[in-house]
């Protein structure tokens, strides 16, 4: 037996390369008992989570053991740093919970899944609901199983302020905007002269910047799911999953979670909060505020959530948003894409909230009443469609009411984000408040390659954030907030020249065509702040004066599909890069025929079954304003955002006796 279990500790740690790769049995869990949160976490005074045990069986494949027959009597116990162990209940003065048992399979690798040979592991699994530590140092976790095998987690309890240094938070976040889409935006919107730029963005002025890693728990690329989430709670998680780390149960709903902002600042000091953001409020970004689930697609479940906070198992009550502003109307209007398919429009009416389907009704809500704005179906139509290519509005079939049609009086991030302080402000008195306000399709555009509506974008949300600035300082709060803007990945994007779009769309061959492209000095000036005779885009200081210049920027993206590229602006609708061709594979993407077709092709760097691209390894910036802006500067990680507005917010608990209100331990 003795010699089994040494052999299964070298095969463990010989395959622990190889399942952190490509598929993973469970990425935060190399060897066959898995502690979640797993090693190296951090935690919050008094921070809610679950801690759920995990021991596997694989039935077969290389980590085959002990004939799929997992573990059921293994033992867990913590340990404060120079304190005894002790069991995980007696701990946490809990009961035993009951074992749990499923099965999962996975692919260990690409030939495994081309053969069609998943491999199949046996869990026997425990979970220990809402748990808090409170004083602050280190602990380990010990899970022993297998006769003596061993799994340890060594977490840090960071000591944190109690006292709040900031009466309001407003976090921006910029999906997917990188440093180079910055200075790419700066380039369209302001004007420079010999080198010297006229005016800057907003952005500019920020007296802090600094630097965030975006990895994931278990894959070094993010998706705006998991980032968001680390933002929000200090706590890493996995593609698709937020609130939670995942684990390998089936249920999409039962992973271990983890408190967010929104759901400590309601029960530490009531304060009001609110989300703004031009993605559907179901997306992750939004959402992950309040949800707690393996999956960000479960769009229906997820609102509820964020009505209504966790109703299938105790929690903290978030007490619903104060403001809810964006896109999505497919979550509540009664449905397929509701849950239950309620009608969520009365569900928020019937807890007091207002609701408005269009902007003459948002500029028009009262400060003081709870608000659900939702403006049409899905995204809302970017600043490009809504400000310069305004025919295209209707093209789409998007109003939120679920009449056939498109959604007219659309408001933009400002006017949300702008509507939303004054409810906020109004609402949480002195107890303060938090909004995020996301600028979604920076990110969702640049996936599409669709460059300037992504940057329009990115100049709608700097043109947002000056005018919060303005907005705050006019109602007597900029003192007291702390504004932070960030995003949660990046894409590799960047501009490297100029070019002649008039002969690049001339000439004859793909190779011709290329030579357009203006690199050094040939990348010439910006031509997006000189006026173009005869036509007027009317959109005001720091956004460009022509959005179709005939010498446009020459930019493109690291990770992309077979696409073809002429640099113009896409008058007519969002651009749609590459295609499935008819009679082959619905899952193999190719150059769109209708995209660019005087363009030249570009071959894609990803996997053809991507048909947009992805998002990349780089770190972004954090530019902080305000109380507790000196702590934001320099290079951390994504949960370190969390952990600085926590500690700004004074949302630390060490004592377990002062939990905070609404929720008796
Ligand atoms: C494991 O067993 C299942 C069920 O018998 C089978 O379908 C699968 O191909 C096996 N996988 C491997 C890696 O042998
Ligand atoms: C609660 O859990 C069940 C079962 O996992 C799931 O079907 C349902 O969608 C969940 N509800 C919410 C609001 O999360
Ligand atoms: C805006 O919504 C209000 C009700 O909330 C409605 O009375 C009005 O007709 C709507 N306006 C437009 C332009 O759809
Ligand atoms: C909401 O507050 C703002 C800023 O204080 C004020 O200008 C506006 O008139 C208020 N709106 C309503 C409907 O009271
Ligand atoms: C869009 O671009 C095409 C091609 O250059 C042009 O013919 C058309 O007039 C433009 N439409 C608009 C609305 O700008
Ligand atoms: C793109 O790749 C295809 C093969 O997939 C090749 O035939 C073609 O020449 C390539 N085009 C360019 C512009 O590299």
């Amino acid at each position: 037996m003795l010699g089994k279990l040494n052999s299964l500790a070298l095969l463990a740690a010989s395959l622990s390369v190889v399942s952190a790769q490509y598929y993973q049995r469970l990425g935060t869990c190399p060897k066959l008992g898995c502690v979640l949160p797993p090693d190296q976490q951090d935690f919050l005074p008094g921070q809610y989570f679950d801690l759920r045990l995990e021991v596997h069986a694989p039935v077969n494949g290389s980590e085959a053991f002990n004939s799929g027959v997992p573990d059921e009597k293994f033992t867990v116990t913590i340990a404060k740093e120079g304190g005894e162990a002790k069991s995980v209940a007696e701990f946490f003065s809990l009961d035993e919970p009951e074992i749990e048992k499923w099965t999962f399979h996975w692919y260990e690798d690409l030939y495994a899944e081309d053969a069609k040979t998943p491999t199949f592991v046996n869990v026997a699994s425990k979970i220990y609901r809402r748990i808090a530590l409170y004083e602050p140092g280190n602990y380990q976790v010990k899970l022993t199983y297998y006769n003596g095998e061993t799994t340890t987690a060594d977490w840090v309890v960071r000591p944190l302020a109690t006292a709040k240094k900031a009466k309001n938070v407003i976090l921006f976040i910029g999906d997917g905007m990188t440093t180079n889409m910055i200075t790419a935006a700066r380039l369209l919107g302001h004007k420079s002269i010999n080198g010297k730029y006229q005016s800057v963005l907003q952005l500019d002025d920020f007296p802090v910047v600094g630097h965030q890693m975006t990895h994931s728990v278990d894959s070094f690329i993010t998706d705006s799911a998991n980032s968001a989430s680390a933002l929000y709670s200090g706590h890493k998680s996995t593609v698709n999953a937020m609130g939670v780390y995942a684990d390998s149960s089936p249920d999409l709903f039962d992973d271990p979670k983890v408190e967010t902002i929104v759901e400590l600042l309601k029960r530490v000091w009531g304060s009001a909060w609110g989300a703004v953001s031009t993605a559907l409020l179901a997306d992750a970004t939004p959402i992950a505020l309040t949800a707690h689930t393996r999956s960000r697609y479960a769009y229906g479940p997820l609102i509820d959530q964020a009505l209504n906070s966790l109703t299938n198992y105790t929690w903290t009550n978030h007490g619903g948003p104060d403001v809810y502003f964006g896109g999505g109307a497919d979550q509540f209007l009664p449905g397929s894409g509701s849950y239950q398919g309620e009608d969520y429009y009365k569900a928020f009416a019937d807890a007091d909230y207002d609701i408005s389907l269009n902007k003459t009704s948002l500029t028009a809500l009262s400060n003081s009443s709870k608000a659900l704005g939702v403006f049409c179906k899905s995204n809302m139509p970017v600043w490009l469609d809504r400000n310069v290519f305004t025919n295209n509005l209707n093209s789409f079939t998007n109003d939120p009411s679920g009449v056939k049609g498109p959604a007219k009086d659309l408001p933009g991030l400002k006017d949300m984000t702008i509507k939303a302080i004054d409810i906020l402000n109004e609402r949480g008195g002195d107890k303060g408040f938090f909004l995020m306000s996301e600028a979604a399709s920076i990110d969702k555009q640049m996936h599409a390659l669709d460059y300037d509506r992504a940057l329009g974008d990115l100049l709608e949300l700097d043109d947002t954030v000056r005018a919060t600035v303005n907005h705050l300082k006019a109602i007597g709060e900029l003192e007291s907030t702390l504004i932070l803007v960030t995003s949660d990945h990046g894409h590799g994007f960047d501009v490297f020249g100029g070019v002649d779009t008039k002969y690049l769309a001339e000439q004859k061959t793909d190779r011709e065509k290329r030579r357009a492209v203006g690199v050094y000095q040939n990348s010439g000036l910006s031509q997006y702040t000189v006026e173009k005779p005869g036509i007027s885009y009317g959109t005001g200081p720091n956004f460009p004066v022509n959005w179709d210049p005939r010498y446009a920027i020459a930019a493109g993206l690291g990770a992309n599909p077979d696409h073809r590229e002429n640099y113009r602006v896409n008058n007519a609708t969002s651009r749609n890069p590459a295609s499935t061709l008819a009679g082959l594979s619905s899952n193999d993407y190719y150059v769109n025929p209708k995209d660019n077709p005087d363009g030249f092709v570009v071959n894609g760097t990803l996997p053809t079954s991507e048909s947009q691209g992805v998002h990349s390894l780089t770190d972004v910036a954090v530019f902080a304003m305000g109380p507790c802006q000196e702590t934001f500067g320099g290079v951390y990680s994504n949960i370190d955002v969390f952990y600085k507005m926590a500690n700004c917010l004074g949302l630390a608990r060490p004592d377990a006796n002062e939990g905070g209100k609404g929720c008796a331990k």
